[in-house]
This record gives structure tokens, C-alpha cells and sequence, in this order.
């Protein structure tokens, strides 16, 4: 399976924040908001995964995460000339994906939650039996989201983009997984009103077809898309408090990489080195070093 990460976009609603750079550079606590997309792809087992942004905000991806071996992955670039809607990615994704399953997950959207790494292979799997997969969250405010009606079994039943009249609370989260032949159909995408290949179209081709599938994150379960102010702040604030409580790092993808041996030590300690005095580089000493305990 491949992945994408979408990190483009104007991110007007976080000017003066993002007048000279991109969101998704942007610091959530202790690291840039795209190491935890980044770490969420990684912990569905995948290792090819392109990174598509602006012309202007592309060049500081790549020297920010470069070619991807110091997380024992591959990482190709792509850059989106006009922010036209999420369903471009898998158009200007077509030769990266080939003839492959793929998952994408949104630059600004962090996944935090015991069973992330289960629910993640589910979808994997029903991508290899040609099913998509969109995870639902139960939100305060569905009219600024994609929103999912779904029945008593958890079967979707419709979906639908920031609708004015919302028939759930469930919002289609940011991370999404499709079979083989996403961008044949995203190519068939028709541009919404306000101009944009909706990625909410592109699923409801897959609800038609009767292959969409859905998982709701619970209540246990922490999803932030940390695209306006307010949401930032609450992301950093929760990483925060739940490092500091427990002594972990969430979304570190150099230690994923580590765990799934996927790098070496030595490779891990390269890392470390770059990273110089910062906590997150003294994280990952104790990883390798082994004085951090699972
Ligand atoms: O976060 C989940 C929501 O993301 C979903 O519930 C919605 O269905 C989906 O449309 C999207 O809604 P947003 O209002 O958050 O979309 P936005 O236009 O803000 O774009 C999401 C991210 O993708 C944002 O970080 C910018 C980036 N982006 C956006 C567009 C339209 C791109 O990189 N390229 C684009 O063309």
C-alpha cells in the first residue's frame, strides 16, 4: 500500500501564523504538525508515501524529512499548483500509486488512540478486498466538516460536505483508504460549487458502489484537525499533558521506525545527534539506548 500526505493549502485562517509558513510546519508541542500524519501512515505498515504541498512550501518538507531513510521509509514529493480539492491528490498522486492500494491522511490531522494501530490494518485489509475505508468522530459542530449518516449496524448510509442541515454528528475524519484504481475515479470528480474536487464526492462513488466502510473512533479516542486557532492550541496542549504524564512521546517517527526495525541503531542515533539537546532528540537516546521502557 502507498500513502499521501495532503500538506498544501493557503492556511489563511491561521494568518499571521502561515504568511511565511505552511500549517503543516507548523510546531504541535514538541514537533511539526506533519510528524503525525507522517507517524500514522507508518503505523498502518506503510513505507512509500509522497508528500504533496504548495510550490513555495514543498522545498521545506523535503529538507525537513529529506528521502526518508532516517525513518526507514521512502518519501517522494509532489507539488499541488492551486489548492483545487482534496480528491486532486490521488490525480496528481496517479503515477506514485501505480497499481496499488493507497491511504491519505490530511497534513493537519493528529490520530491519537490505544486501538490506532488495529483499526489502521483493518483498513489496510479491506483496501487489499477492495473496500475504502473513512473513519467517523462524533463532533460538537458537523456543519464545518464531511459528515457520515450511518445506521444502527455502522453501515454508512450517506455522506455529505459541511452540510447546512447535518444529519449526524459523525464527521469523515481526515484519513482515508481506498483500493486499487482511487485515481481513475478521482478523475471523474466533478468540481463542488465552491470549485474544489471534494474528496466527500469521491467517497460517495464508493457508498454507490456499495464498497465504503466506516469505523468509529469512540469516545476513548482523540482525533484534532489542528487547522484553525483554537484546535492548534488544543493539540499542543494535549501532547503536552500526555508526555509529560506518562513520559512518552506520541508520534515520533523516528521510534516507530526503531520498534519495527526498520532502522538500525546507529541509524536512530544519527537522528539523535541532529536533533541535538532538544527533549525529543534526548527521547529518542533513551530509546536507543534502552532506557526507555515499553
Ligand atoms: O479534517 C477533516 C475534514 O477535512 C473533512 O471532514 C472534510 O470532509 C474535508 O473536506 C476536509 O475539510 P476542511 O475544511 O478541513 O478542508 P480544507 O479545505 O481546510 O483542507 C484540509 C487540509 O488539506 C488543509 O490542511 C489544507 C489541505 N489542502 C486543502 C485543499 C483544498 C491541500 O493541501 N490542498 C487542497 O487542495
Amino acid at each position: 500500500m502507498k500513502g499521501i500526505i495532503l500538506a498544501g493549502g493557503a492556511g489563511t485562517r491561521l494568518y499571521p501564523l502561515t504568511m511565511v509558513t505552511c500549517k503543516q510546519l507548523l510546531p504541535i508541542y514538541d514537533k511539526p504538525m506533519i510528524y503525525y500524519p507522517l507517524s500514522t501512515l507508518m503505523l498502518a505498515g506503510i513505507k512509500d508515501i509522497l508528500i504533496i504541498s504548495t510550490p513555495t512550501d514543498l522545498p521545506n518538507f523535503e529538507r525537513l524529512l529529506r528521502d526518508g531513510s532516517d525513518f526507514g521509509i521512502n518519501l517522494s514529493y509532489k507539488i499541488q499548483p492551486n489548492p483545487d480539492g482534496l480528491a486532486q491528490a490521488f490525480i496528481l498522486g496517479e503515477e506514485f500509486i501505480d497499481d496499488d492500494t493507497v491511504a491519505m491522511c490530511l497534513g493537519d490531522n493528529i490520530f491519537y488512540g490505544g486501538s490506532l494501530t488495529e483499526r489502521l490494518i483493518i483498513a489496510v485489509n479491506n483496501a487489499e478486498k477492495g473496500y475504502a475505508t473513512v473513519f467517523g468522530y462524533y463532533v460538537k459542530d458537523p456543519e464545518r466538516f464531511g459528515i457520515m449518516e450511518i445506521d444502527d449496524s455502522g453501515n454508512v448510509i450517506s455522506v455529505e460536505e459541511k452540510p447546512k442541515q447535518p444529519k449526524s454528528n459523525y464527521c469523515i475524519t481526515g484519513l482515508y483508504f481506498y483500493p486499487k484504481g482511487v485515481s481513475k475515479r478521482a478523475k471523474i470528480v466533478k468540481p463542488s460549487a465552491r470549485g474544489e474536487l471534494e474528496i466527500t464526492s469521491l467517497n460517495e462513488m464508493y457508498l454507490k458502489d456499495g464498497i465504503l466502510k466506516a469505523q468509529i473512533l469512540g469516545r476513548g479516542f482523540t482525533w484534532i484537525d489542528a487547522g484553525t486557532m483554537d484546535s492548534l492550541t488544543d493539540a499542543s496542549v494535549f501532547v503536552q499533558m500526555i508526555q509529560n504524564r506518562q513520559g512518552v512521546v506520541i508520534s515520533a517517527p523516528e521510534e516507530i521506525a526503531y520498534i519495527r526495525g526498520w532502522i538500525s541503531k546507529d541509524k536512530l542515533l544519527e537522528s539523535v545527534d541532529r536533533y541535538g539537546k532538544s527533549p525529543y532528540g534526548q527521547h529518542l537516546r533513551n530509546v536507543a539506548t534502552g532506557k526507555f521502557i515499553y
